[in-house]
């Protein structure tokens, strides 16, 4: 039997899978990740601990492992979108890298605006100036620390810097660079017009790679260091929304993805790269071949439960924290949450927005805070929902994974909020697997990424909207709106009270 290794580079842990030629995960280890947030707004983590975290997580993986190193035949790499790692000439980390969930570069998107024009990007980059992405962290280190910008000779995204180290070759694949706001999407190559008119040299883009292309094999030292053998073949991997596409087999017009993980999106495929969606909704290169997908985002999903967790309920496991919620009727008693600890993206757009409880009573138990947030968040994505279906598209079936997938009382609030078949697969892990998969294409395991998913995926179970359900959710989905209109001024004063 043949294995690959899934690595999946999130932002609270780094996941690694081993999977074999069934599609079954053989096993599986997760090691928790450094998250730097000096001030509000700031998200930052060391390189080196994704390293770390990543050789540890393979030695561990191999340790587990009962068969010879030279049967695992590659690696592939699921990563956290957009954060920005630079390195000097001698391939060193010159800053801590600056994550997709830091805000603090309002000031670069709209440099861009004014420089490049909103049109011009959007033509070119398929989408709009958002500080989440990494043109706009790039400029704020040109901006702010022109000494480390000088030094600067190649930039990286977090999971291209973790195979670096296993590797010794500096790449990046269209689906990640798709994220940078630097590259020309239907032509998937850097773009010179953008570079040259924000006085970036474009010889700091990296080598551009297809996410199945395989792009060396393990370096000696890290075969030594983590057991596996230096023929190990490493492919370039994908952006974690790609992988988690393909690793739940959205590989086809009409197939959308809700995934909660510390963000949350909803994904739907897309066969062609000329659609307009004038930047309401995220429109990238796809790991698969010759496709793309528009998404919309939540900045905080699975972070706005572990937010509200370590206030009140620490100790707890999640299946404890999320005990009661199926004993509070849809609507949280009257209580009603917005997600937006870290701002928002889409369809908001704002990253001084902040969250709110709406409608708290003497009477609210902990339970219904709980409650509360899930439905806030699946609120939230159900604004992405909305904005694909007045595009046109049609949502009657979703795949659902991560945190999301994992209780049964939220896949099925899922289904009543988007008002759609919601399915839960057997092994939902998603980016992890989606990585794997490409390996698995990458060792010609298989003719197509399509035939792998055929091969790797099934359905568990799957949840029909309650009618009942939907109708009250429909109602509260309009208040759950008005909550942003609402507060936004609001939000803007209480800045200057924030460290
Ligand atoms: C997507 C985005 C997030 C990160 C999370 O644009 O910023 O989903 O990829 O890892």
């Amino acid at each position: 039997m043949k294995y690959v290794i899934g690595v999946d580079l999130g932002t609270s842990a780094v996941k690694l899978l081993l999977v074999n030629q069934d599609g079954k995960v053989v096993t599986e280890v997760s090691k928790d990740l450094h998250l730097i947030q000096e001030k509000t707004g700031y998200s930052e983590q060391n390189p080196q601990n994704w390293v770390d975290q990543t050789i540890s997580g393979l030695y561990e993986l191999y340790n587990q492992f009962e068969g010879e190193a030279e049967d695992i035949e590659g690696i592939s790499f699921s990563g956290q979108m957009h954060g920005l790692v630079l390195l000097d000439k001698n391939q060193e980390v010159l800053r801590n890298a600056i994550l997709w969930n830091d805000t603090r570069t309002t000031a670069e998107c709209q440099q861009i605006n004014d420089t490049v024009g909103k049109e011009r990007v959007l033509r070119i980059t398929k989408n709009q100036a958002l500080e989440g992405f990494t043109l706009p962290k790039l400029l704020w280190v040109k901006n702010h620390e022109p000494e480390i910008y000088r030094k600067a000779e190649t930039f990286l995204l977090p999971k291209d810097y973790v195979r670096f180290a296993l590797t010794g070759k500096l790449n990046m694949d269209y689906s990640d660079a798709s994220g940078t706001l630097l590259m020309d999407v239907r032509k998937k190559a850097w773009s010179k017009k953008i570079c040259d008119l924000l006085g970036i040299d474009i010889g700091l883009c990296p080598p551009l790679a297809e996410s199945y292309e395989e792009v060396g094999t393990l370096s000696s030292e890290m075969a030594d260091k983590t057991g596996l053998s230096k023929s190990t073949r490493i492919f370039a991997g994908g952006a974690d929304n790609a992988c988690g596409a393909i690793g739940s087999g959205i590989l086809t017009e009409g197939k959308t993805l809700v995934s909660t993980g510390t963000s949350g999106v909803v994904l739907a495929h897309e066969n062609r790269g000329d659609r307009n969606f004038q930047g309401k909704v995220h429109y990238f290169n796809h790991g698969a071949p010759d496709a793309y997908y528009t998404m919309g985002v939540t900045l905080a999903a699975g972070h706005s439960l572990t937010w509200f967790k370590n206030i009140v309920g620490k100790e707890e496991t999640f299946d404890q924290f999320l005990e009661n919620i199926d004993t509070v009727p849809p609507g949280a008693n009257g209580l009603l949450f917005t997600p937006f600890i870290a701002g928002e993206r889409t369809p908001y757009y704002d990253s001084s927005i902040r969250a709110s409880f709406i409608g708290m009573d003497s009477s609210h138990e902990k339970k219904e805070f709980v409650r509360a947030v899930l439905e806030g968040v699946t609120f939230s994505l159900n604004e992405s929902v909305r904005l694909f279906r007045d595009q046109g598209k049609r949502i009657d079936t979703i795949i659902s994974i991560g945190g999301g997938a994992k209780n049964e009382t939220w896949l099925q609030m899922q289904a009543d909020i988007f008002n759609a078949k919601v399915i839960k697969l057997s092994s939902e892990q998603g980016p992890g697997m989606g990585a794997a998969m490409l390996a698995a294409y990458g060792c010609d395991w298989f003719g197509t990424i399509q035939e792998c998913s055929n091969e790797f995926l099934q359905e568990e179970k799957s949840y029909e909207p309650i009618e009942e359900n939907v109708a009250i959710y429909e109602e509260l989905f309009k208040l759950y709106q008005q909550i942003y209109s609402s507060t936004a001024s609001l939000n803007k004063k209480i800045m200057q009270y924030r460290q």
